[in-house]
C-alpha cells in the first residue's frame, strides 16, 4: 500500500486526476470504478475541467459505482445515482455508466446481476475508493466475516451518523445499502483511495500501523498488490 501525502485537498484531487488521465491515455475503453461521498467531488470537478478543456476523453470508458442506498428512488436527491448525475455524469460523457438499482424488486438478484456485468466487462481497471470513519470501503461495514460478492448491507451506526448530514429533516435515511463485495475490489487492477480532513486522522493512523484488522475493511487492502492512498496533510495528522 503506497502512501502519498499532498499539501492540500486540491493537490490530492489533481494527483488523482493525473492517474485517471494516464489510465485513459493507456486504455481509452477502461472500466472505471467510481465512488461517492464528499471526498471525490474535487476530483470529479477536476475531471470535468480537463474533459471540457479537451485534455481527457472519457467517451469510450465505462463506469461502475461502488454502492447505492437501498431502498431509495433513483430520483431521490440523496441517491448515489443523483449524486453521480449532479457531480459528474451530467457533464462528462462516458460510453456507459452503471449504479446499483436502489429500487430493485429483489436486491440479491440485483447484486448478482451487477457482479456478472463487471465480470463480463473484464473487471475494473482503476477503482476509486474513499474510507469511512470506521474504516469501511464502499459500504463494506466492519464485521468478522464478509461476503465475496456484492451484498445487501446493514449500515453501521457511525456510518449512518456520518452520512446523516446529507439528509435534511423529514427525509428518511435508508439504513441498508447495496455494496460491491471484496471480490470485485480485490480484482481491480489499481485501487486509489482519496482521504481528506482531520476526521480521518484516527482511521488513517490505524490503517498504516502495519496490521490487518479483520474489523477494519480498508486494512484488508494491504493484501492487494497495487493500492495508492492519496491524502492531504490534514488527514495525515500534520
Ligand atoms: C460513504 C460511501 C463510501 C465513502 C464514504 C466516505 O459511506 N459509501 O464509499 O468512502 O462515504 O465519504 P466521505 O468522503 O464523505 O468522507
Amino acid at each position: 500500500m503506497k502512501k502519498i501525502v499532498c499539501n492540500t485537498y486540491e493537490d490530492v484531487c489533481r494527483f488523482a486526476a493525473d492517474i485517471f488521465a494516464q489510465q485513459i491515455k493507456d486504455k481509452p475503453d477502461s472500466i472505471l470504478g467510481l465512488a461517492t461521498g464528499s471526498t471525490p467531488i474535487g476530483l470529479y470537478n477536476e475531471l470535468i475541467r480537463r474533459s471540457e478543456a479537451g485534455e481527457i476523453d472519457f467517451s469510450a470508458a465505462r463506469t461502475f459505482n461502488l454502492d447505492e442506498y437501498f431502498p431509495i428512488k433513483a430520483s431521490h436527491p440523496q441517491s448515489y445515482k443523483s449524486f453521480m448525475e449532479k457531480h459528474l455524469f451530467s457533464k462528462v460523457k462516458f460510453a456507459n455508466t452503471r449504479i446499483f438499482n436502489g429500487e430493485a424488486a429483489n436486491p440479491h438478484a440485483e447484486c448478482a446481476a451487477y457482479d456478472a456485468e463487471i465480470e463480463a466487462a473484464g473487471g475494473i481497471d482503476l477503482q476509486l475508493l474513499g474510507i469511512g470513519v470506521n474504516g469501511h470501503i464502499a459500504f463494506i461495514e466492519p464485521d468478522t466475516s464478509y461476503p465475496l460478492g456484492s451484498y445487501l448491507v446493514n449500515l453501521a451506526e457511525d456510518t449512518l451518523e456520518a452520512n446523516s448530514r446529507f439528509f435534511t429533516d423529514g427525509e428518511e435515511q435508508p439504513v441498508t445499502a447495496l455494496s460491491t463485495g471484496l471480490s470485485t475490489i480485490f480484482r481491480a487492477r489499481h485501487l486509489i483511495m482519496l482521504v481528506s480532513g482531520t476526521n480521518k486522522v484516527e482511521i488513517i493512523k490505524k490503517l498504516f500501523e502495519g496490521m490487518i484488522h479483520t474489523d477494519i475493511p480498508a486494512s484488508l487492502l494491504h493484501l492487494h498488490p497495487n493500492v495508492t492512498v492519496i491524502m492531504d496533510k490534514a488527514a495525515n495528522g500534520e
